[in-house]
């Protein structure tokens, strides 16, 4: 059992399997295998989306995990783990007593929704910590003009004089999650610092109704609009491939900055609803409906799958992965994701309330899908 992990690298190389490492077995055998080097980590939040899924893997990969909260979110998914972990009370707004004169190999730094609150922690924990792994968003790429996506790509430091009322909230996230990256590779350096941008994220745990909606969508059948062109292109990142990536990277000390964004290859919007479709037995009449007017007159700009048809977003599902796929992110397939939601979706960790929510809640889109069809067979005929 001892050599298991070097065996299977040497079966690897002699399948000439190394260079489909983003092939799913060959995820589910990396899973397996614990970490050569135990780390000590510290999880800044760990109790929401990410961390759970952060904690399961990194104790099967037999690390030793203390997380830092409130105390005031309990986790959903994966609850019977934290009684094997060690969870810190404070708050990062104003007490970080729990964190002083402690040492760790690594600290994740999920819970960052201040640039202050990273740039306090990593000014305390820059002595005692050996990598800071900030967990930033593809949002500081905001506005997604043109094409290139690349993690060299400028982003915006501060907002724009120009910026108009309703697009401040959106420059104020990237900016926060641009600055709190440069807090983070400040303080620790270049070469200690981890800067993880994921896109949307989804799976098991997720706290939005963004990936759910379409499940449940497509659940029910019957006439369905498919929002924007047939050739635009969708990303999104299982939580669980970019959490266990997360965990890997620390192992190996990759430091730098990462696109966490998936699958891998171009997707189109239509070939992901079709994907989600082929794990449900229902008949489905798709309504593809791409005039940019009608869709925004409509209030359609920016429903579920995620594509918002403004120059402003163009490029959103465009980041680079070839970085991060380098780096060691693996992907599991569509279906996985669909399947492990749809579990997740059925189980205790959801209340009926939320499920009935996103059927016929107010600002369910379904609730008003029939009517806009309607109006879309009208205006096709003007
Ligand atoms: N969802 C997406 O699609 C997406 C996309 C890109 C990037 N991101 C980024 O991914 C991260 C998501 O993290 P997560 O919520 O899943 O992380 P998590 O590690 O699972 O949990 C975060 C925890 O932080 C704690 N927290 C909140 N305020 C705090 C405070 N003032 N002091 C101490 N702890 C506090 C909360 O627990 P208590 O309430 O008990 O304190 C919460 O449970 C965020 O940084 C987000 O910006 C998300």
């Amino acid at each position: 059992m001892k050599n298991s992990r070097r065996d299977f690298l040497g079966i690897s190389i002699m399948l000439g399997l190394s260079s489909l490492v983003n092939a799913s077995p060959i995820n589910g055998l990396m899973n397996i295998f614990p970490s050569e080097k135990k780390l000590k980590i510290l999880i800044l939040g760990g109790t929401s989306f990410l961390g759970p899924h952060q904690i399961a893997y990194a104790l099967k990969r037999g690390h030793e995990i203390s997380i830092f909260s409130r105390g005031k979110t309990k986790p959903k998914i994966y609850s019977e783990l934290f009684s094997k972990i060690e969870h810190l009370i404070g708050d990062r707004e104003n007490n970080l007593t729990a964190l002083k004169n402690r040492k760790w190999d690594v600290v994740i730094d999920n819970s960052g929704r201040k640039t202050k609150w990273t740039e306090d922690t990593a000014k305390l924990l820059m002595d005692n910590v050996e990598l800071y792994m900030y967990t930033s968003s593809v949002s500081v790429y905001y506005p997604y003009f043109g094409d290139d996506f690349s993690e060299t790509r400028k982003v915006v430091t501060e907002m724009p004089k120009d910026a108009a009322d309703n697009e401040k909230r959106t420059y104020e996230y990237g900016i926060m999650k641009a600055n709190s990256e440069l807090a983070a590779i400040q303080t620790f350096g270049k070469d200690r610092a981890i800067i993880v941008r994921p896109h949307l994220i989804v799976g098991p745990g997720d706290p939005t109704d963004r990936f759910p909606y379409w499940l449940a969508r497509i659940e029910k059948g019957g006439d369905l609009i498919i929002p924007g062109g047939t050739d635009e292109v969708v990303q999104y990142i299982d939580v669980r491939d970019l959490t266990e990536w997360m965990i890997r990277l620390a192992e190996n000390k990759v430091a730098g900055v990462f696109n966490g964004a998936g699958p891998g290859f171009a997707l189109t919007t239509n070939a992901f609803v079709h994907g989600i479709h082929a794990n449900y037995n229902v008949p489905i009449n798709y309504v593809q409906i791409d005039d940019v007017n009608f869709l925004s007159e409509n209030g359609i700009i920016g429903i579920q799958p995620w594509v918002i048809q403004l120059p402003k977003y163009a490029g959103m599902s465009k980041a680079d992965t070839t970085k991060a796929i380098a780096s060691g992110l693996t992907y599991r397939s569509l279906s996985d994701t669909v399947n492990a939601t749809k579990t997740w979706w059925y189980s205790d960790a959801v209340s009926q309330e939320r499920r009935d929510n996103i059927l016929i809640g107010e600002r369910s889109f379904m609730r008003r899908e029939k009517e806009i069809l309607e109006k879309w067979n009208k205006f096709k005929l003007r």
